[in-house]
């Protein structure tokens, strides 16, 4: 991974219209396997490691992947889980100019902040709902947490876990600090449009993402990704474990 929190591989392969999702789909899983492992979420998407992400009308002003006419705020993926992956590779078989993806580095998001925003994002005084993707598929709807934003790892630097539409701080202070990351996000984000046959790496535990606002026309026109995610080989082993334990 390099240094910006995500690798954009451009123009990756020129895809076989006849068999793009196929292609797509084993140039993702080799990418994921170079850093870790793939995983999936027996909650979400049915379980599938390759999800198809297509805007879907009924989804069209929610904050889930197959939203579309409203921006989609910014994430980590899966803020409430413990168990979130360290990875999220998005392939695009089919773009569209106006839907933007927007990142953030963690680094970019430290850098603005003094020595006491620092200490108390490193507390935990957030509170995260569940995702609207999992609740749609029977994961009960719950406040967790509370949790910090920021953790500083001995190896890896600062890591972040942060979502706009579900993260909720428990202080006026925590409320503002949240405010405060998303004014930071308008202002120093990076955006890249997807275009067919582009993957994007995306760091998941260093990098917020969000989405421009675009308009579909719910035809087989419409933009199509292929989304995956990835965990690092150490942490996938120690999850493996503790599914076992639990
Ligand atoms: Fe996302």
């Amino acid at each position: 991974m390099n240094q910006h929190g995500y690798i954009w591989m451009r123009r990756a392969f020129s895809l076989d219209i006849s068999n793009s999702r196929a292609q797509m789909v084993e140039a993702q899983r080799e990418v994921v396997s170079i850093r870790g492992h793939l995983v999936a979420y027996e909650a979400e998407g049915d379980g599938a490691f390759f999800q198809d992400i297509r805007p879907q009308q009924n989804m069209a002003r929610e904050q889930v992947s197959s939203g579309s006419e409203v921006p989609l705020e910014i994430h980590t993926e899966q803020a409430f889980s413990d168990r979130r992956p360290d990875y999220l590779c998005l392939g695009c078989i089919r773009g569209d100019p106006a839907a933007i993806t927007y990142l953030l580095h963690v680094d970019a998001i430290v850098q603005h902040m003094s020595a006491e925003e620092l200490t108390l994002l490193q507390q935990p005084l957030w509170r995260v709902g569940v995702d609207l993707s999992f609740r749609l598929q029977g994961v009960r709807d719950e406040v967790r947490g509370p949790v910090p934003i920021l953790s500083l790892d001995f190896t890896d630097g600062w890591q972040l876990c942060f979502d706009q539409d579900l993260m909720r701080g428990i202080t006026e202070e925590a409320e503002a600090l949240r405010h405060k990351i998303v004014q930071l996000y308008y202002a120093e984000r990076q955006g890249i449009c997807l275009e067919a046959g582009d993957i994007l790496l995306i760091e998941n535990r260093v990098m917020v993402h969000g989405r421009s606002a675009f308009r579909p026309r719910y035809d087989e026109t419409d933009r199509w990704l292929v989304r995956c995610f990835g965990m690092m080989n150490s942490r996938f082993t120690e999850s493996v474990v503790k599914v076992q334990d639990s």
